[in-house]
């Protein structure tokens, strides 16, 4: 039933949270009851410094001393600064940005950039990916519901993501080959007009089950774009800024795409985003006429607290962090998974982790039943996790702390975590009722 505080509220997902929320710091929020949750998907996936740290609130009284909005075609030295730190980082030829709001809006001006670079229209992405609900974005998107919407953009394919625990194309079992790589770009072929742009993928992909590419995938993937005459995007909405324990999943994998898309984690909860693209691309798309005027572009605010999540992250070293406690949380799901038959997969890299339910290690059947009991189980002990359901590719936790998540807060996660599986399975199975026990 719809409790009554979403009486006028249009409902826009299925992961609903039954209590209003009313403060959110550090690792953890805070519901009007008073009940207090651990956040292990750090909000949307935003806050990796963590929830209202005291770096962001004072960036954003800075901005109300300063400025909080203006005309889209004035730039603010606080977008100056964010571009020049970016252009440090971010692995080279990649050079200029442009600062929006949201992912999907990043995605949108990546694909026109593409578009206009190339002259082309047609673009690929990977099985299971997610890059927005926009246009262009969702017409990417394959992790996301496209049902009832009618045609996305003309010219998106996709191709199989190389998912080695449950293979797409039935041929790899825990180690892929990348003949689905082979397979996807041969069917592309079969049906491209010639007019490509691009190929578009997260170097994790996410929200598709936190599938992490075999070594030398993306050399591959960019070789096969290059051979079309293709540009790469790299759509780094999660992956950037720490989570993986490097700047960037680019840096880690070495693998410099021909545009960069960064979001979620770049404004730490303030709505931010960037289009990131070489000198050489960003030229040509000029002399092209390339527009992407919004009414929040280059906007004061969200670049302030942008360099103020650089900052923080450098400052507090969340880079080592995330490898730190990263290494500690794997090696925590993989005890977990020695006492639960049904965690037949723990993967991911860094703060982003994957755990995939089975009813059979063998069989790999999946277990959506106990993973959506379990998760409820687990935010009434005071733990937020949030799991994909998909009928063809299984349930699949992403476990996602804030980078400045600290040892006990881990420790605690996975008492909750076992305590919740236990309770649940007996409950499957029909043998006992859960106990109101709260952490
Ligand atoms: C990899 C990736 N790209 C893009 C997006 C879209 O970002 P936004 O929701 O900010 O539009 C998401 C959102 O979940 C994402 O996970």
């Amino acid at each position: 039933m719809t409790p009554d505080f979403r009486e006028h509220l249009v409902r826009y997902g299925r992961d609903d949270y039954p209590e209003i929320i009313e403060k959110a710091h550090g690792c953890y929020v805070w519901d009007e009851r008073g009940n207090k949750i651990l956040d292990f998907t750090s909000g949307q996936m935003c806050a990796t410094v963590g929830h209202n740290h005291p770096n962001i609130v004072a960036a954003i009284r800075k901005s109300c001393d300063s400025a909080l909005h203006l005309f889209s075609g004035m730039i603010p030295r606080s977008v100056v600064d964010l571009s020049k730190a970016l252009a440090k980082i971010v692995p080279k030829p990649l050079s200029k940005s442009l600062f929006v709001n949201t992912g999907s809006e990043s995605n949108e001006a990546a694909i026109k950039m593409a578009k206009l670079y190339t002259g082309g229209f047609e673009v690929v992405a990977l099985g299971g990916s997610w890059h927005g609900v926009t246009g262009h974005a969702g017409s990417v998107s394959y992790a996301s519901d496209r049902k009832g919407y009618g045609p996305g953009m003309p010219g998106t394919y996709v191709i199989p993501e190389p998912n080695a625990y449950r293979c797409p194309i039935k041929h790899c079992r825990d180690k892929c080959d990348r003949t689905c790589m082979k397979v996807g770009f041969e069917l592309h072929d079969m049906q491209s007009t010639g007019a490509r742009a691009a190929v578009v993928a997260e170097p994790v992909i996410s929200a598709g089950g936190v599938i992490v590419p075999p070594e030398g995938y993306f050399t591959a993937l960019q070789e096969e774009a290059k051979k079309r005459g293709m540009l790469l995007i790299f759509d780094e909405a999660q992956t950037a800024f720490g989570r993986l324990g490097d700047w960037f999943a680019s840096t880690l994998f070495k693998v410099t795409p021909d545009i960069m898309t960064v979001s979620k984690t770049l404004g730490g909860g303030i709505p931010l985003a960037a289009t990131i693209t070489t000198d050489e691309i960003e030229e040509r798309c000029h002399q092209r006429g390339f527009a992407f005027y919004t009414s929040h572009v280059s906007d004061p605010l969200p670049s302030t607290v942008g360099l103020a999540v650089l900052e923080t992250v450098e400052k507090e070293k969340l880079l080592e962090r995330a490898r730190e406690m990263g290494d500690y949380l794997a090696k925590s799901l993989r005890d977990l998974q020695s006492r639960h038959e049904e965690i037949g997969d723990v993967r991911g890299l860094g703060l982003l982790r994957g755990v995939e339910l089975v009813k059979d290690r063998e069989t790999r059947e999946p277990y959506h039943e106990l993973g959506a009991l379990t998760t409820t189980r687990c935010l009434e002990l005071g733990l937020s996790m949030n799991i994909r359901r998909r009928p063809e590719r299984g349930s699949v936790w992403r476990i996602a702390p804030p980078l400045t998540v600290r040892r006990e807060e881990i420790d605690l996660a996975m008492t909750i975590f076992d305590q919740a599986l236990r309770e649940m399975k007996d409950r499957v199975s029909g043998k006992i009722q859960p106990t109101l026990t709260t952490h």
